[in-house]
């Protein structure tokens, strides 16, 4: 037992228009009863604006997908932490693996992003993950503790005190592939040890949410793991009953 509040957390990744967003939206704030689940939409940027003033005076949280790894300045295209705190945003998804292996972000920036974000202010989902040749070398908990390394090196041993991390193994994102219940509680309680190594009371309190081909039909088991506080969820939360339904098992 623990008293560590479940989050649901939509990354929309690169999808939506302005009218999908607004439906969805309006959707989600119907649907959704309070539950004890921190819920949360992670939009495009450009959707940000949309999103802060759609959700306005709900308990439904707004974060980015990513951010700059430096402070306001001349970073033609970039948009800093800063700004995401002008619009509302709470949470900022760091080092998703669509970052790290499509857009060629490694350790060093995602390490220096997280401590922008936290800079600032803004609560940090960090994604860890390893792919499907280090699970079957049988290096995934070298691969874990490597990211994790890499970010307490550069932030501090105390980093993950109020943040939050999530557990996507990349062979199970958008794959329909989904991590067996056994296999995210044992990386959960992998990285649960790894952070409890610099501070016991950090790790206790730390969500650790999976991503990974969450479906309605698969979240009840995987979030009734020990370690499973919730859910980091991409395809399934651009379907408002798919995502209600999810947000519903999390409570
Ligand atoms: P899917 O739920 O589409 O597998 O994506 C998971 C993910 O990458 C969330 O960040």
């Amino acid at each position: 037992m623990t008293d560590r509040q479940p989050l649901v957390a939509a990354n929309w990744k690169m999808n939506g228009a302005r009218a999908s967003v607004a439906a969805l939206l309006g959707g989600l704030r119907q649907g959704l009863l309070e539950n004890g689940a921190e819920v949360l939409v992670c939009p495009a940027f450009i959707h940000i604006p949309l999103a802060a003033e759609l959700l306005a005076g709900s308990s439904i949280g707004l974060g980015a997908q990513t951010l700059a790894e430096y402070g306001n300045g001349a970073y033609t295209g970039e948009i800093s932490a800063a700004m995401l705190n002008d619009y509302g945003c709470r949470y900022v998804i760091i080092g998703h693996s669509e970052r790290r292996h499509i857009l060629g972000e490694t350790d060093a920036t995602v390490a220096r992003k997280f401590r922008q974000a936290q800079e600032h202010g803004l609560q940090v989902i960090l994604c860890l993950g390893e792919r499907l040749e280090e699970r079957e070398a049988g290096i995934t908990e070298q691969v874990l503790s490597e990211q994790l390394d890499a970010v307490i090196n550069v932030a501090g041993t105390d980093c993950f005190h109020g943040a939050v991390i999530a557990y996507e193994p990349v062979w199970a994102i958008g794959t329909g592939r989904t991590a067996t219940p056994e296999q995210a509680q044992a990386a959960h309680s992998f990285i649960r040890l790894q952070v409890a190594r610099h501070d016991d009371c950090v790790a206790a309190a730390l969500r650790i949410v999976y991503g990974g081909s969450v479906k309605a039909d698969n979240a009840a088991a995987l979030f009734a793991m020990a370690d499973v506080d919730g859910g980091l969820i991409g395809g399934a939360s651009l379907n408002i009953d798919d995502f209600l339904a999810i947000c519903r098992v999390a409570r």
